[in-house]
């Protein structure tokens, strides 16, 4: 087929523990991930010049080879030549509804849906651990990305155990528009500040498997029980990001103080804040809830759920 188009969801960090510093400068995580049913839609169409172009009408991302949608079809263009030569260019469309630069893996979602995309545009019948590998050359959430679901994440985040998946686990999602936080700094702070306290040598086994506080959170989520999960959430980023962005800080705590909110945590390097919620009623009230106290137009809102699946072929 000449055009395909793909769903692509967000995800969220139930749990993110920097285990220690590595040699090739990122940290090595036990980090455990979440689809949710916000997704971004991306239609590949075949071009009839060997050009690659991403459009999108958003104003925060980025058409040229910076979007990483792009650089996932340079890769295959790449990696397979004589593919590329054979059905021409690609024309990468970009339908946003994941918030941008926000920790919730939109631009390495994208990334994912392309590389699904192109797989079967060019009919490379690649298995699911290739895809992963080309993804994991692009960023550290999108082999993730491709399957998604329930997932315990180590290494750099590359490395994946699936877990059983939790459906309709509802969550009201918070991000400040205009607000962003650079992953890279939020990493490099933690390391200055708390690199000492933690493991600098990651080829120590032992030590590393001792250092992983994740059993509780893993147990809860084989259990399916949200009222735990929500206790046992965890993000080491926290430390760094909410003693420098006080509307972060704030939101955590609004989220908090809401009824019917089981636990509230940020995604990934943030800056969005998300609060699990025992119903999808109550998740409509808590939204409403922090709308009335936050009433910025600058706030977006939403209301998600959890999700088994990573990227889809919708046509
Ligand atoms: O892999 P990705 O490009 O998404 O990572 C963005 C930045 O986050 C990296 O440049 C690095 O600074 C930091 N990072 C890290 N350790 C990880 C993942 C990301 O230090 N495991």
């Amino acid at each position: 087929m000449r055009s395909y188009s793909l769903i692509a969801p967000a995800k969220i960090n139930l749990y993110l523990e920097i285990i220690g510093n590595r040699p090739d400068g990122y940290h090595e995580l036990a980090m455990i991930l979440q689809s949710i049913d916000l997704a971004d839609q991306i239609d590949l169409h075949a071009a009839s010049t060997e050009a690659i172009r991403v459009y999108c009408h958003h104003p925060q991302v980025p058409t040229d080879n910076s979007n990483l949608a792009y650089r996932a079809a340079a890769l295959m263009a790449k990696q397979f030549p004589d593919a590329f030569s054979n059905f021409g260019g690609i024309d990468i469309t970009v339908r946003k509804n994941i918030p941008v630069a926000a920790g919730l893996a939109g631009g390495s979602t994208n990334a994912a849906a392309v590389l699904v995309g192109i797989d079967l545009m060019w009919n490379l019948g690649l298995t699911q651990s290739e895809l992963e590998e080309l993804g994991a050359q692009l960023g550290s959430d999108v082999p993730f990305c491709i399957a998604g679901g329930t997932v315990i994440a180590t290494g750099r985040g590359e490395k994946l155990s699936p877990l059983p998946s939790l459906d309709h686990i509802y969550i009201v999602l918070a991000k400040y528009r205009s607000l962003e936080v650079s992953t890279a700094w939020a990493y490099k702070t933690y390391r200055q500040v708390f690199g000492s306290t933690y493991m600098t040598n990651t080829e120590d086994l032992a030590a590393r498997a001792s250092a992983v506080h994740s059993a509780e959170i893993v147990k809860a989520i084989v259990n399916k029980d949200a009222v735990k999960i929500a206790n046992k959430m965890h993000n080491d980023l926290e430390k760094v990001v909410l003693p420098s962005y006080s509307q972060v800080l704030q939101l955590r705590e609004l989220f908090a103080s809401q009824e019917g909110v089981l636990g509230t945590m940020m995604s990934g390097s943030g800056p969005s804040v998300f609060a699990i919620v025992e119903s999808k009623a109550q998740a409509e009230i808590v939204k409403q809830k922090i709308r009335e106290a936050i009433p910025d137009e600058d706030l977006e809102l939403f209301v998600t759920q959890t999700i088994g699946n990573g990227i889809q072929i919708l046509n």
